[in-house]
């Protein structure tokens, strides 16, 4: 298994490109099982999620090229309509090929998500809305079965809570339903905007997405397409972070800073000064003596709970008391307790860290638990006195490209190990 070896304290200086999201690109591969003509998706980062799903559409039948950031799908039948265990096991966004296959071939087989480090993640908001579409839903055997042999209606579906992926999934599946589908209390973040634009070009037609009310008129069939991903705000913003940690100065490029307001704020309000640079660039400065600023994780355009653990790390060294509150997932605070064995002071109540700094971090052989979280520790071990060792960097690869190579760019001393 790989690792991480990060000395510090160092100051990052210089300039960070920015991937495409993966969070977008996972959704538009599995948007390719809508059509049986081809689709090539630009800007698909090279992170192991995305991986994953290329191998999920290979055994649902589709064929699929990748020459450089472009993939090709070509989805001309579909062999078998199922997403085994063995993927999503690795892979909860797996079950966003659920309303693709069942508007396509009538039917669908996913396995359920079994438990995950960051919450329970169930998907009965997706399958409640594919019923009321007209599908009917049983589980047997640690599958989800979904069948719609006379094909979906159209419906309005509420969501009891917002769901980014659900949202996703009912999107896709109301594509090719019959009618007019309402989509209810959606998520509003980008990637569902990113989604509903490649649709748009392969003909599908949606109002609203972006907004919490999306109005999809069904269609008989969609077409191939070409789009280009948009870039992976939870990157940038780690990257901010990693800036303004340091106490350096940092160009992210090739981001959206709309996307990223919500972070400039509380960067501001730390102290760091962020500024944009052109269409597509921001620049940060990290503070010589950061300041604590409270922050609550929401949905979208609130503080996303993907940049909440590299925030954590970020408050370890301002001055004064942070409330962190998570109100997406009920157990992301794993990093709190690895970030306490470096030196931090963290206490966590219930679905609230409090962190008191600033701390003179040490490097220390900590584990990354999830994605996020491990993300969360290369930032404190960058400021860290000495060497630390962050083990199951797997988990990092499942949504950063190349991290240690684009933070080494800017001057991080870190090396990948066996
Ligand atoms: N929920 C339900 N029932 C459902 C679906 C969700 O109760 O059927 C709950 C969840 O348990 C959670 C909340 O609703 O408490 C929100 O979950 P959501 O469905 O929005 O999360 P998701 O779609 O599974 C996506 C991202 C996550 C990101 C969340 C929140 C993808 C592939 N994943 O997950 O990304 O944290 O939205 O913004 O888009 C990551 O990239 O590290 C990551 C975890």
């Amino acid at each position: 298994m790989d690792k991480f070896l990060i000395r510090g304290p160092v100051r990052l200086e210089g300039e960070v490109p920015v991937s495409g999201a993966k969070n977008s690109a996972l959704p538009a591969l599995a948007a390719c099982l809508l059509t049986r003509e081809p689709v090539t998706l630009e800007r698909i980062p090279r992170v192991r999620d995305i991986a994953t799903m290329k191998s999920l559409l290979g055994t649902i039948g589709a064929r699929v090229e990748t020459d450089g950031g472009a993939v090709r799908v070509e989805a001309k039948e579909i062999s078998q309509p199922e997403a085994p265990y063995q993927l999503v096991k690795t892979m909860r966004a797996s079950s966003l090929v659920l309303g693709p296959l069942l508007a396509r071939c009538g039917r669908a087989r996913v396995s359920m998500p079994g438990g995950c480090a960051i919450g329970a993640r169930p998907i009965n908001l997706h399958t409640s809305g594919l019923e009321l579409l007209g599908a009917r839903v049983t589980q047997s055997h640690g599958y989800i079965e979904a069948e719609a042999p006379q094909g979906l209606r159209g419906a309005v579906v509420h969501f009891d809570r917002i769901t980014v992926t659900g949202t996703e999934d009912l999107l896709m599946a109301a594509t090719l339903a019959r009618g007019e589908t309402l989509l209810e209390n959606a998520a509003r973040e980008p990637e569902v905007k990113d989604l509903a634009d490649l649709l748009g070009r392969m003909g599908a037609r949606i109002e609203g997405a972006g907004a919490s009310t999306i109005r999809i008129q069904g269609v008989d069939w969609l077409h191939g397409a070409e789009h280009t991903i948009i870039p992976d705000r939870i990157e940038a913003g780690t990257f901010l972070i990693a800036g303004a940690i340091t106490g350096g100065d940092v160009l992210v490029t090739g981001c959206q800073p709309e996307h990223l307001q919500a972070l400039i704020v509380k960067l501001r309000q730390g102290g760091a000064e962020v500024q944009q640079q052109g269409a597509a660039a921001l620049r940060v400065r990290g503070a010589r003596a950061p300041r604590s600023a409270d922050m609550t994780t929401e949905e979208h355009p609130g503080f996303p709970t993907d940049l909440q653990a590299q925030y954590m790390a970020l408050m370890t060294q301002a001055e004064g008391i942070s409330i962190i509150t998570e109100t997406i997932f009920e157990n992301r605070f794993m990093h709190a307790l690895e970030l306490t064995r470096m030196g931090a002071n963290i206490r966590i109540e219930g679905r609230q860290a409090i962190v008191a700094g600033p701390r003179k971090l040490s490097g220390a052989q900590v584990i990354a638990s999830d994605l996020r979280a491990s993300a969360s520790l290369v930032l404190a071990a960058m400021v860290a006195e000495g060497e630390s060792t962050i083990d199951r960097v797997y988990h990092i690869d499942r949504g950063y490209e190349r991290i240690e190579a684009k933070l080494a760019q800017v001057g991080a001393n870190i090396q990948r190990t066996e």
